[in-house]
């Protein structure tokens, strides 16, 4: 993993990391191996996405003797997905902490304002005593992200991560600037974006290559 100095973004450095994202980037990648590949990546970046995760302390007995061990702590993190490319991510995340909740907010980017609209809502209860992995193959400029952690923080979430596979450097800009204490994972840091906002070199819209529309 690389880090910034302030340690709020990380970059993961895998060699099987690097190969998956080719296959994504590739624009020959039909869509079933698109959503394979996807999901191999979340587990890669579902691990140090993860690292946050609280403990709690629980007694259990080994078929030896009794012992303290860690636990994940009450009420389970919750894995937030922005629909709808944001469950290409969220299936991996929830294979590997099957114990987290699962929650959706449905933002679309307008095509020509750019902005972020919200049609859909659905979130778990006790959201203000949750961690939230919050996730979106795509940080473009940061205006989907940006929302959704807004609409996290006024339900009293206060513990959130961000994790995507493509960050823009303008979306990291606008996110730290909106709320720099949210920590970024991806799997790319790529070079800037396009006057329609995709990122380049990018891999595209990740929607559509997932679900094979557009
Ligand atoms: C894509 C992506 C992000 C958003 C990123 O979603 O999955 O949600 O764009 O762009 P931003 O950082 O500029 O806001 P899209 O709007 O294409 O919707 P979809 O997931 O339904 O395809
Ligand atoms: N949304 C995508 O799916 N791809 C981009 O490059 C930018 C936004």
């Amino acid at each position: 993993m690389l880090r910034d100095s302030s340690h709020k973004l990380h970059i993961l450095d895998h060699p099987l990391a690097a190969h998956k994202m080719s296959i994504l980037r590739d624009a020959q990648t039909p869509s079933h191996r698109f959503r394979r590949t996807l999901n191999e990546l979340s587990w890669l970046l579902a691990f140090p996405a993860f690292e946050m995760l609280r403990l709690a302390p629980v007694e259990i007995t080994t078929p030896l003797e009794t012992m303290t061990a860690q636990t994940l702590s009450d009420p389970a993190p919750c894995i937030v997905s922005i629909l709808r490319a944001g469950n290409g991510l969220a299936d991996g995340f929830s294979q590997i902490c099957p114990e987290a909740s699962l929650g959706h907010l449905g933002l679309y980017r307008d095509h020509d304002t750019l902005q972020p609209v919200s049609y859909y809502s659905s979130l778990p209860d006790r959201m203000d005593k949750r961690q939230v992995i919050l996730v979106d193959p795509m940080l473009a400029t940061g205006g989907s992200a940006t929302m959704a952690i807004e609409t996290l923080r006024n339900m009293g979430v206060d513990d959130i991560v961000f994790a995507c596979l493509v960050a823009a450097p303008e979306g990291i800009s606008a996110l730290h600037g909106a709320h720099p204490e949210v920590p970024i994972f991806t799997a790319a840091l790529d070079r800037e974006l396009n006057d329609q906002a995709y990122i380049l070199p990018g891999l595209g819209d990740a929607g559509d290559r997932i679900y094979g529309t557009g």
